[in-house]
């Protein structure tokens, strides 16, 4: 079968899921590989193009997945692919640790440019979204001379001992690793939908985010002993939550008032995936510390812990790592950049409102849907069992990624119940038709039929 080339759209499926070859490496995988991760449905990826995935098989996926919000560009963009070849045959690795080279203050004076805020940011780089957060959170401690961080439940920050700290998804993350980094408060995240507090928005006055400081402040937690505030600016594994507006801006204003640093982990949210570079731009919101990973360079492992200068100002030797922007991951980055601010980040926006838009009537039209929420090409759909009660749908939910793999749509599921979809920002209003037709098609199956109950663990991160 030929090589799938950029014209092609729709999936193809030629073998029973999985095939021949894939079962061959499922096998090997359930020997070797760690059981830890969690995995939906039997993909086994040979290569990608743009927004389509190949399996050993030579079966086609859409991949509305993009490798967890990962491959921006779409998969193997030919000028990632050369700028990734171009690098490789002339520095591989040197360790910015200990050395020099061009590429670290290109790419960090861009990110300075792009971050918000006005004034010199400097930028620490490492190789995956944990690290960034790692390494903000011994920034803030070092900057402030505090202990204790705020974070809120639900929120997903990685899985290293720092971040799991913050880090309030699902007990298994948890279980069995304590004890976790001490000095973490964790409160309710803005979800509106279904609100912690039993308040309607606007009435509520932001309650979710002043209670940080009329209740928490007031008795366990002193201010004056708070670091900063690690907020995810819409949530991810979490379940795709948009908080409104109002809600960045009262922690802001928190932080502001009691010399506490706002750190926005723009890993899951940034790079355009929302139709700005940031998603804390909806809001207006400039944070202290940023944290970016996932998108930024195209698939190369490559994260980044942005913040103003006089912040990032701690001594030679307190943080550092071996690979954390390598040459190659920053080549990745720097055409990752230039195509997003070129075409893609404009086009997340563009086919980010199709996309809102074409799904604005499926609660109407489904009974199994809750709510459809998200900015541009961040969007979930919310799967109850019942529309009144928003009981979460968890076994219909995962059900759905399973019928959408089976008929060429790769999806992934955050939160109780959602469904998340986050393609490669390239896509067009085709790959929307396409996807949403197979996802609609699903929905009606399982609306109609039921769903068995599943044993799956949930996919996250
Ligand atoms: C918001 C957010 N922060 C941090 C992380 C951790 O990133 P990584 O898996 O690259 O360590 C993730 C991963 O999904 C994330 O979504």
């Amino acid at each position: 079968m030929p090589v799938a080339t950029n014209k092609d759209k729709r999936p193809l499926i030629q073998t029973p899921l999985p095939g021949p070859e894939a079962v061959k490496v499922l096998a090997e995988d359930k020997k070797f590989i760690s059981p830890s991760y969690t995995r939906a449905y039997p993909l086994v990826a040979k290569r990608g193009f743009g927004a389509i995935v190949e399996d050993v098989d030579g079966n086609r996926f859409l991949d509305f997945s993009a490798g967890i919000a990962v491959v921006a560009t779409g998969h193997c963009h030919p000028k990632v692919v050369s700028a990734i070849q171009k690098q490789a045959a002339e520095l591989i690795h040197m360790s910015g640790t200990d050395f020099y080279y061009p590429g670290l203050p290109a790419l960090a004076s861009k990110l300075s440019e792009l971050a918000p805020g006005p004034g010199v940011k400097r930028v620490y780089f490492g190789n995956s979204g944990t690290e960034a957060i790692e390494a903000a959170m011994k920034l803030a401690r070092i900057y402030t001379g505090r202990t204790r961080f705020i974070a809120f439940y639900n929120a997903f920050h990685g899985r290293t001992m720092g971040s799991l700290s913050l880090t309030a998804s699902r007990a298994v993350q948890r279980r069995g690793f304590g004890p976790l980094v001490p000095g973490v408060t964790h409160v309710p995240y803005a979800d509106c939908y279904r609100c912690p507090y039993n308040l309607k928005y606007e009435d509520c006055g932001i309650h979710c985010a002043r209670v940080i400081e009329q209740r928490l402040f007031a008795t366990t937690v002193p201010a004056d002993e708070v670091a900063a505030i690690f907020v995810e600016p819409i949530q991810g594994e979490g379940g795709y939550v948009v908080p409104p507006p109002e809600f960045l801006l009262e922690l802001r204003r928190i932080c502001d008032k009691y010399g506490i640093l706002l750190v926005a982990d723009e890993v899951q949210s940034g790079m355009g995936r929302t139709g700005r570079m940031w998603a804390c731009e909806h809001s207006g919101v400039v944070p202290d510390i940023m944290c970016v990973g996932k998108g930024i360079a195209s698939g190369l492992p490559l994260s980044a812990t942005i913040s103003r200068a006089e912040i990032m100002n701690w001594p030679p030797g307190s943080h550092a790592s071996t690979f954390g922007g390598n040459p190659v991951a920053i080549a990745a980055a720097l055409q990752t950049i230039e195509l997003l601010q070129d075409e893609y980040l404009a086009n997340a926006a563009a086919v980010g409102e199709y996309l809102m838009n074409s799904l604005s009537d499926w609660p109407r039209r489904h009974r199994l849907v809750g709510q459809v929420r998200g900015k541009g090409l961040m969007v979930g759909i919310d799967l109850v069992k019942d529309q009144q009660t928003k009981e979460q749908a968890t076994d219909e939910r995962d059900q759905l990624l399973l019928l959408c793999f089976e008929k060429g749509l790769l999806v992934l599921g955050c939160g109780g119940s959602t469904v998340r979809l986050m393609p490669p920002l390239m896509i067009d209003k085709d790959h929307v038709d396409i996807a949403l037709k197979i996802l609609e098609e699903s929905l009606t199956e399982i609306e109609q039929k039921g769903a068995p109950k599943t044993t799956r663990p949930p996919t996250e991160t």
